[in-house]
């Protein structure tokens, strides 16, 4: 073979061989694009799990809601785990607790069958008024206020 029929043959082989990444090159661009395509989604995100705060009160969650699943929890709420319940004595009523537990700070659930709540870690349970009903721990759930308005539930974060 002659040296400039070499010299062709080695520059074709070049490009063809530095096609692959030029292809990858343009597939990475196009998958930015993809994620800066859904970059407004995930800033969408933040804004939906973080609820409208007015005079305090975040919408939590809504009535129909509650009421189908006996319970809302907002584990990211502002102001510490959030668990509404409505209240067993009056259901008009709805209370809303802090789900650290007061003993060792696991989360309690609703136990709507014995009306408490209950902890899974040690049985500690507290009445619907965030009182103790058994220990290990010996003081109340926190609590905060609890409202509704038209279908949503609002809980003051202070
Ligand atoms: Fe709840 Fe111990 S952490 S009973």
């Amino acid at each position: 073979m002659e040296r400039r029929a070499f010299l062709y043959w080695v520059g074709v082989g070049t490009l063809a061989s530095s096609l692959p990444v030029a292809i990858a090159a343009c597939s990475a661009d196009s998958d930015s694009t993809i994620s800066t395509s859904s970059s407004p989604d995930t800033a969408q995100s933040p804004a939906q799990s973080s609820p409208a705060v007015q005079n305090g009160y975040a919408t939590v969650g809504t009535v129909q809601t509650l009421d189908q699943s006996g319970s809302i929890q907002a584990k990211d709420f502002a102001a510490g785990p959030l668990l509404v319940v409505r209240n067993p004595s009056d259901k008009t009523k709805l209370v809303a607790v802090n789900a650290t537990c007061t003993h060792k700070g696991c989360l309690v659930d609703w136990n709507a069958k014995e009306q408490l709540f209950v902890c899974p870690c040690h049985a500690s349970k507290f009445k619907s008024d965030s009182s103790v009903a058994q220990g290990p721990a010996d003081k109340p759930l926190a609590t905060f206020a609890v409202k509704t308005e038209g279908d949503s539930v609002l809980v003051k974060a202070s």
